[in-house]
């Protein structure tokens, strides 16, 4: 029972996401939204970090006493070597995307894995000993693949991307690390790719492959590629449906968006830097709406 608090003061404590460039984030909407409804004393600010002032923003962040970062591109590998500790899942991903500041103590994070498990639990039974297809070999897909690994239980993973050295070293990497020996590597090339992705049960688009302005392409258009058995998740949530999701949805695929992903990273974080419940659902309405009204 606080009093609304309408305006910044002594008290008000900072979070906010560093990264270059730092446009297009629905982060400080969502946070900022997220903390005047809970009446929380905070303010999320987004700042413009190139990598040479990487280190240095994060001495600032201790010396102002800021609570804590999200981290963005181009920064969420290199941020590791100036933790104090990082989380298991932070350590195998290889990127941190929260950063929290405990008295001076940076902890990393990596909450997109969070995001992960909240969209795809619903369906964990079905995705446990089944064989997926990850498009993408880049920070994301080390996500994806953790998490299918760790949390999901997959029997079988296909990594598929344009660059196809790129998927071998996760093959490699993921093999040694969490000794998960059950990859597949394929070069993005869809005529190829449509049997291992029409005999997916789970299919992630990880790629930014049809993300806005580029909103005409798709890492594939071919239909075969998809079924009604299936379901298919793509990480993009601008716009909220692309080319990729509306042509698995047209072949009866269960799809799903970026959306719930990113606000579930986004509670993750928020939980990790206030101890409190960001009110997903409230949260989830106002960004699809706001989605809807931008696209329309
Ligand atoms: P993130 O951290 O968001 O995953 P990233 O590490 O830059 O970002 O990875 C982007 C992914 O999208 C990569 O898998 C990239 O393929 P390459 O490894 O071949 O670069 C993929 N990608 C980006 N643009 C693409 C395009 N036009 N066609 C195919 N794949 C593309």
């Amino acid at each position: 029972m606080g009093i609304m608090r309408s305006s910044i003061n002594i008290n008000t404590k900072i979070v906010g996401v560093i990264g270059h460039p730092i446009k297009h984030t629905l982060s400080p909407l969502m946070h900022n939204h997220a903390f005047k409804e809970l009446d929380l004393d905070y303010v999320y600010l987004p700042f413009d970090i190139s990598s040479t002032g990487l280190h240095d923003s994060l001495k600032g962040m201790v010396a102002l006493g800021i609570r804590g970062f999200n981290v963005t591109l181009p920064h969420k590998e290199r941020i590791m070597e100036y933790m104090d500790e990082l989380s298991d899942s932070a350590k195998i991903v290889g990127a941190v995307n929260t950063v929290v500041s405990d008295n001076g103590k940076l902890i990393g994070y990596n909450t997109d894995v969070t995001g992960i498990i909240k969209t795809l639990d619903e369906f964990k039974a079905e995705i446990k000993g089944a064989t997926v297809s990850v498009l993408g070999a880049g920070g994301a897909a080390r996500s994806a693949i953790y998490t299918l690994i760790n949390h999901f239980n997959v029997k079988k993973i296909n990594i598929i991307n344009r660059t196809v050295e790129k998927a071998e070293s996760l093959k490699d990497y993921f093999s040694s690390k969490m000794l998960f020996t059950k990859i597949k590597t394929y070069e993005l090339f869809p005529p190829d790719v449509t049997e291992v992705l029409a005999k997916s049960k789970l299919i992630i688009n990880t790629s930014s492959v049809g993300m806005s302005p580029d909103e005409d392409d798709t890492p594939t258009s071919i239909p075969e590629s998809f079924n009604k058995k299936q379901i298919v998740f793509d990480i993009i949530y601008n716009p909220e449906y692309t080319k990729f999701l509306a042509l698995a949805k047209e072949q009866g695929a269960l799809t799903i968006n970026g959306l719930k992903m990113f606000v579930e990273q986004g509670a993750r974080s928020f939980d990790l830097w206030t101890n409190e419940a960001m009110p997903t659902d409230q949260i989830l309405e106002l960004l699809s709406k706001k989605e809807k009204m931008e696209n329309n």
